[in-house]
């Protein structure tokens, strides 16, 4: 379903022009989506942490496409006035540029997504620059890029020296010259990711990289302290929600163990001449 007042990319630009900040969270399901549109939120991204904090694996590597459009279908179905941008999972965009646009269409056509976010240096502005040929809106992410962490020196802050700042630099206008609507930047120095901001005409959308990029991104369960096995440094945790979630579940098997629920106002009744008559059956 659409509305008036759907979130285009248009407004994210027009918000960027003007200097009004852009919000994205991630979500990863209907009932986040429902809290995440409730709360005003322009943009949602079901990204692929999603393989770490809903389906318990230890990186984003193992999640598929299939995973992926899933919780995509069932965020669209909870959202419909923010911008919904579906994460490409690992190997989804590597292989050739033919199945990174056939699988970058699969999230708009068969989950509802309005576009699409890739991982990846200037090196993979061909591929984002098929996808938008494609007719399909695509996001960038560099420094910290979690697929390939592993092989690029682990979770860590990039964009520490001069040179490496100035590569970012590069692949930001690299992807920006490919037709990205907007490029996230992970875990950069805060006057790197500045000064990247300051050479760009597209929003950046910043997640450890200060203050100074058009927007801000975290993870849903990270703001609100839901998953505390890794927190990174970046994050900003508004609530702590796990603590009271697991008391309301122990509160809930205490009062089923002494019998202090259900109570009759959580039951259903029957008419006396009714159950008068289940249990003559029953003597039967
Ligand atoms: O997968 C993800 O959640 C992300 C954001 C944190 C940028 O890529």
């Amino acid at each position: 379903m659409s509305v008036d007042n759907k979130v285009s990319i248009l407004d994210l630009h027009k918000k960027r022009d003007s200097g009004v900040p852009i919000t994205m969270i991630t979500a990863y399901d209907y009932p986040g989506a429902i809290l995440a549109e409730e709360a005003g939120v322009d943009t949602i991204l079901v990204g692929d942490s999603l393989a770490m904090t809903v389906l318990g694996h230890p990186n984003t590597i193992s999640v598929t496409m299939e995973e992926m459009l899933h919780h995509c279908r069932a965020v669209s179905r909870g959202a419909n006035r923010a911008l919904l941008i579906a994460d490409m999972p690992f190997l989804s965009y590597h292989v050739s540029i033919e199945e990174a646009i056939r699988n970058a269409g699969r999230f708009l056509k068969e989950a509802h997504m309005d576009a699409v976010k890739l991982e990846g240096s200037g090196a993979m502005a061909k591929t984002a620059a098929a996808i938008n040929t494609a007719g399909i809106p695509v996001m960038g992410h560099i420094g910290l890029t979690p697929q390939t962490a592993a092989k690029s020196g682990g979770y860590k802050v990039r964009g520490k020296t001069a040179e490496h700042a100035l590569l970012l630099l590069q692949d930001a206008l690299a992807l920006e010259d490919a037709g990205c609507f907007a490029i996230v930047l992970e875990a950069i120095p805060a006057p790197v990711a500045e000064q990247i901001t300051q050479k760009l005409s597209i929003p950046t959308i910043g997640i450890g990289a200060g203050a100074g990029t058009d927007g801000q991104v975290l993870v849903f369960h990270d703001i609100l302290g839901l998953f505390d096995q890794f927190v990174p440094k970046f994050v900003k945790q508004y609530a702590n929600l796990r603590q009271p979630v697991i008391d309301a579940i122990k509160a809930y098997c205490e009062e089923i163990r002494t019998g202090k629920f259900p109570q009759a106002e959580h039951s259903f009744k029957m008419d006396k001449s009714e159950l008068d008559k289940f249990l003559d059956y029953l003597e039967k």
